[in-house]
This record gives C-alpha cells, structure tokens and sequence, in this order.
C-alpha cells in the first residue's frame, strides 16, 4: 500500500499568487506516494484547476482543511459562511481534513460537532483525514483513554457509512511544531498509539485496513524515522509544508524503500 503525506498549509499563503508558487515548486509526484495538498478553501479551485492532466500533476492530491456538517439541499443551505462537502467534492477535491487541534483548540469545535462533519463528508464520498490527539504529554495509558474516547465520539455511527478510504491522524497537540519548537513525538511512542488505533478502529468500525499516520514537527530530517514502520501509513505535515525547500526533501525522503 502507498504512504500519503498530507501537507497542511494552514490559513497560508497571503495570496493566491504565492499559493500558486508554492505549489507549483512541489514534485509531481513519486513512486509509492500519495501527496495531498491541504489548502485554504479560497486556492483550491485554481489549483485543481492548474493540475489538468496536460500540465502533468497526475500525482498529486488535495484536501480542504474544514467542511461544514450539512449539505444542500437538505440542510436548506442556510449557513452562512460555511462550505458544505458536497461543495468540495464538486470541486474536485477528494480528501477532507475533519476535526483538527486547531480548530478544536482556537474555534471550539466540539466533538460533537466533528463527527457531525464526518458522517456528512462521508455521505458524499469525501474521505476523511480525522485528527485525534492527547492536548498534554500523559502516561501512554492515559493518552490511549484520551484518543479512545475521541474516536468514539467523532466516528461515531460512521461504521455505516463508506469510511474504508479514510484515514486518522494521529497528531499528539503537544508535539505540534506551533506548540512544541519542532520536536516531534518518538518515532516509538507514535508507533505504538498507532497499532493502538488501527486495532481499535477495525474492531469498532469494521475498517478492513485503516490508513493511520503521524502529525507533529515532521519534517526532511525525521521523516524517515516514522515511515521506516511498516504501520505507519504517512505523515501529515504543517509548518514545513510552506518551505519549497523542505517539501522537496521530505518527498525525497519518505522513500522509505531505500
Ligand atoms: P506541524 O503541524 O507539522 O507544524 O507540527 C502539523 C499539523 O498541524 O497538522
């Protein structure tokens, strides 16, 4: 199966003329990789647009970072301001970020309020990057209390629905580059949350083989050491998503094969 990394650029860049650069200095693709490109909803039309077959961008993917959990027309589409994920798959776009430390953190997105935005992009064919993670560094048993009762409640009556193409990212907030100066989780310790996960979600939502990756401080340098495991799926990547630089090397370096 391919790894996928999911480079998240957050509310960036400035305008759409930068969103455009920085896009097109990514590598088009590689072998045994999926890339996904996480932007703000405002470029995604453009830059699906710039990936017509003829331009040669065959490899890459993208994903919105937000949906709203309704759906025309039978939400009446009385919401202002929101972006409902029938919208985004019109669009083209395949995956949708649901549930992020962020957005949980700095908007109050409750968890009732994710998994309302997950059985919705589910319903129409979205696949799912779900964010879990324990906001403090905690024992390892607390922390799988902590991601157990996030899953539950933001999957949950998901197992009805089409979830078998996505995915959960597990991304430790205290490891995030924003919170933790760049220093990632033990490549060891996410290991472990991750078997913890994928067992969990096959025997609670029927996954036949969940896709399950490592967020937080991933970048060129320490890429290899998370996806050297053959469980961890990819790596979902914030900061160093903004530096051509870094981005060329961290798809250099997920060839975990070498
Ligand atoms: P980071 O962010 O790579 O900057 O830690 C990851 C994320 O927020 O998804």
């Amino acid at each position: 199966m391919n790894k996928i990394i999911i480079f998240n650029w957050k509310m960036n860049p400035a305008s759409a003329k930068e969103a455009k650069q920085l896009f097109s200095s990514m590598p088009k693709g590689a072998n045994g990789l999926e890339i996904v490109v996480a932007a703000p909803f405002v470029y995604l039309e453009s830059l699906i647009a710039s990936t017509s077959a003829k331009e040669g961008y065959g490899g890459l993917r993208f994903a919105s970072q937000n949906c709203f959990w309704e759906n025309q027309p039978a939400g009446g589409g009385a919401y202002t301001g929101e972006i409902s994920p029938i919208m985004l798959k019109n669009l083209g776009v395949e995956y949708v970020i649901i549930g992020h430390s962020e957005r949980r953190n700095y908007i109050g997105e409750t968890d009732e309020m994710i998994n309302r935005k997950v059985l919705a992009a589910l319903k129409v064919g979205l696949k799912v990057v779900l964010c879990v993670g324990e906001p403090e560094r905690v024992s390892s048993g607390s922390a799988k209390d902590y991601i157990k009762n996030q899953l539950e409640k933001d999957l949950s009556g998901a197992g009805k629905l089409k979830i078998e193409n996505s995915i959960v990212a597990y991304e430790p907030v205290w490891a995030l580059s924003t919170t933790n100066n760049g220093r990632p989780d033990t490549p060891e310790d996410a290991l472990e949350m991750i078997k913890y996960i994928r067992k969990f979600l096959i025997s609670n939502f029927q996954f036949l083989n969940p896709m399950v990756i490592y967020g937080g401080s991933v970048d060129s340098k320490n890429i290899q050491s998370f996806l050297k495991y053959k469980e961890i799926d990819g790596a979902l990547v914030g900061g160093a998503s903004l530096k051509k630089e870094e981005v060329k090397k961290i798809i250099l370096n997920s060839n975990y094969d070498k």
